[in-house]
């Protein structure tokens, strides 16, 4: 089965927002396999491609194909500044309709609806993150979820949503 990372960025658990979003994803009908309050360890790494600074491991590499780009520094620091709500997402094309109930990443271009176009106005502070692939969505849940913490179970709901 389809799986996908979700992570509600530390904007939106120091809104008030953690509820009303893990509500959307599973009022669509998507399984949740993966919960949990996370703050990143903040190291001072030398491998760093900004060194020195004091970053994370788990950020740097969720985000290693932006690590060129001039946000990057800002990003690692928004990502850092608070716990994260980490969440692994299961279901038939659960990628893609994630990213669409998610909305565009610069939330004054996502549609009303959309949790970005609803709860926010920045992309710098675009509250909640979503894969972009079904390998990175696999690669993105074994990055921050450890061996445990998954957990497999048949929602009693399933026959009343899939056929
Ligand atoms: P994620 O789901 O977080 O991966 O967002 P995305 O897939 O919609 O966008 P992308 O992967 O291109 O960028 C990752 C994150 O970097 C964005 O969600 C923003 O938080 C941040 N970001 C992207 N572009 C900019 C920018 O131009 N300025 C700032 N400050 N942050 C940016
Ligand atoms: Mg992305």
């Amino acid at each position: 089965m389809e799986e996908t990372y979700i992570m509600i960025k530390p904007d939106g658990v120091q809104r008030g927002l953690v509820g009303e979003i893990i509500s959307r994803f599973e009022k669509k009908g998507f399984k949740l396999t993966g919960l949990k309050l996370f703050k990143c360890p903040q190291e001072l790494a030398e491998v760093c491609a900004l060194s020195p600074c004091f970053c994370s491991y788990f950020c740097r590499e969720h985000y290693k194909d932006l690590n060129s780009k001039p946000f990057f520094p800002k990003l690692i620091g928004y990502i850092t500044s608070g716990p994260v709500v980490c969440m692994a997402w299961e279901g038939d094309g659960v990628v893609a309709s994630a990213r669409k109930l998610i909305g565009a990443t610069n939330p004054l271009q996502a549609e009303p609806g959309t949790i970005r176009g609803d709860l926010a106005v920045q992309t710098g502070r675009n509250v909640v993150h979503g894969s972009d692939s079904p390998e990175n969505g696999k690669r993105e849940i074994a990055l921050w979820f450890k061996e445990g913490e998954l957990c497999e179970w048949t929602p009693a709901q399933a026959p009343w949503l899939l056929e």
